[in-house]
C-alpha cells in the first residue's frame, strides 16, 4: 500500500479575537483561572456574517494556493466538523460549490469530533489506495477541519464555554510512493463524558396521529420556557474530569501505537501535534514520558480548543513559521467527544 502525503495547507480563523479578560463581561472568571488550568489566553469567535462554511471554503482556497494546485485537480472532499452550518447540504458540498472545485467528485463530511481529521486522514489513505476515487487528473484530496463551537456553548456557563474557539484549516492530500504513512483510529460510545443533543431533539411537542407520535407541523411555537429548554438541551456540556481521564489514556497510548507502527521511537521524532485541548493534558503525558517541551507543538494558547479544526490549524501554523522541512517525521493525536480517538504518523 502507498502513503499519503500532505502538500499543500491553508487555515481561516474569525476575525474576532476575545482574551480571557474578555470573558469577564459575561460570566465570573479571570484570564488567570483560565490560563492555569489549560493554556488558553484568547479564541477567536465568528460574529456578524462570518459562517464556518466560508471560513471552510477560504481555508480550502488557501490550502490549494500553498500546494499550487487548481480546483480542478481535487477528486475528493472531505470536512471533518461537528459544527456543520446545515444540516443538508454537507458542507463539504458546500465547499466544493463555494471554493469552486468542479463537481462530478465525492465530496461528503465526517463527525468524529476533535479526532475528526485523523479519522479523514485515514479514510482518504484507504479511499486512494483502493483506486476507486480520484481519476489521474483529479489526483488530490482536500480534507478540512472546520468547527463553529461557539453555536454550542452556552457564554453563562463558565467551566465549558471558555474552552472553545471557532476555526477552520484545510489539507491537500495525495498518495506517495516515496512518504510512508501509518494510522489508528477507534472510539467507544460514551454520550455523558461530553455532548451536545440536536437542538430541541427531546423536547420538540409531539402529536399523536394514529396512535402513533408524530413531530409536531410548528415545533417552533412553544412557550418561552420550553423555548428556553430546547437552547439549553443544543448547548456542549462536559464531564471534565472525566474527559481528563480519557485524554492522557488515549493520548499515551496513541503515541506507544505510532512508535509500533513507524518504528521511530518518541525521542526521535520531529514533533507530536496533539489536538489542542488543554495544555494540562498534553504536559502530564510530556512528563510522563520524560519528552522535551519543544517537541509537541502547541498553539491553543491562541485559538482555544477547536475540536475538528485543531490539528489542522496546529499544522497550518507550523507550516507558516518554516517548520514543516522536507524530512521532517510527525506523529498527529487526537480525542474527543464519542469517545473517539486516533494518531497517525506523518511524513513531510
Ligand atoms: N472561571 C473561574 N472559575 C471556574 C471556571 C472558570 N471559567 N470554571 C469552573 N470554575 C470553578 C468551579 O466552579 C469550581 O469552583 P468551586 O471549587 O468553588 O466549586 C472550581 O473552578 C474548580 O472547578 P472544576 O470543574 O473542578 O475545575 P478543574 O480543575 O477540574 O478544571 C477543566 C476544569 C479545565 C475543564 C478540567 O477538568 C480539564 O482540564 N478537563 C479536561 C477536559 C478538557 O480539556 N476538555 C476539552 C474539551 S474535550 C476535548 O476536546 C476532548
Amino acid at each position: 500500500m502507498n502513503g499519503i502525503e500532505i502538500i499543500g495547507l491553508g487555515k481561516a480563523v474569525p476575525k474576532t479575537r476575545l482574551k480571557n479578560d474578555d470573558l469577564r463581561q459575561y460570566m465570573d472568571t479571570s484570564d488567570e483561572w483560565i490560563r492555569s488550568r489549560t493554556g488558553i489566553e484568547a479564541r477567536h469567535l465568528c460574529t456578524g456574517e462570518e459562517s464556518l462554511t466560508d471560513l471552510a471554503a477560504e481555508a480550502a482556497r488557501r490550502a490549494m494556493e500553498n500546494a499550487g494546485i487548481a480546483p480542478e485537480e481535487i477528486g475528493l472532499v472531505i470536512c471533518a466538523t461537528c459544527t456543520t452550518d446545515y444540516m443538508v447540504p454537507s458542507m463539504a458540498c458546500a465547499v466544493q460549490e463555494i471554493a469552486g472545485i468542479p463537481g462530478g467528485i465525492p465530496a461528503f463530511d465526517i463527525n468524529a469530533a476533535c479526532s475528526g481529521f485523523v479519522y479523514g486522514l485515514q479514510l482518504i489513505h484507504s479511499l486512494m489506495n483502493a483506486g476507486s476515487i480520484c481519476r489521474p487528473e483529479r489526483s488530490c484530496a482536500l480534507l478540512i477541519g472546520g468547527e463553529q463551537l461557539s453555536k454550542m456553548l452556552d457564554f453563562s456557563e463558565r467551566s465549558v464555554s471558555v474552552l472553545f474557539g471557532d476555526g477552520a484549516a484545510a489539507a491537500i492530500v495525495r498518495v506517495s510512493a516515496e512518504k510512508r504513512f501509518f494510522c489508528h483510529t477507534a472510539a467507544e460510545g460514551d454520550r455523558g463524558a461530553l455532548y451536545a443533543h440536536t437542538v430541541g431533539r427531546n423536547q420538540i411537542p409531539m402529536l399523536e396521529f394514529e396512535g402513533k407520535k408524530t413531530v409536531s407541523e410548528n415545533p417552533l411555537r412553544v412557550s418561552e420556557s420550553l423555548a428556553s429548554e430546547i437552547m439549553r438541551d443544543g448547548y456542549l456540556k462536559m464531564d471534565g474530569q472525566k474527559v481528563f481521564r480519557f485524554a492522557v489514556h488515549v493520548l499515551a497510548s496513541e503515541i506507544d501505537e505510532m512508535e509500533a507502527q513507524s518504528g521511530i521511537s518518541a525521542e526521535d521524532i520531529d514533533y507530536i501535534v496533539c489536538h489542542q485541548a488543554n495544555c494540562r493534558i498534553i504536559d502530564y503525558v510530556r512528563k510522563q514520558r520524560k519528552l522535551p517541551a519543544e517537541k509537541f507543538f502547541m498553539n491553543l494558547r491562541e485559538y482555544g480548543n477547536t475540536s475538528g479544526a485543531s490539528i489542522p490549524l496546529a499544522l497550518a501554523d507550523m507550516k507558516d513559521r518554516g517548520m514543516l522541512k522536507p524530512g521532517i517525521r510527525i506523529f498527529c493525536v487526537g480525542f474527543g467527544a464519542g469517545l473517539t480517538w486516533g494518531g497517525c504518523y506523518l511524513e513531510f
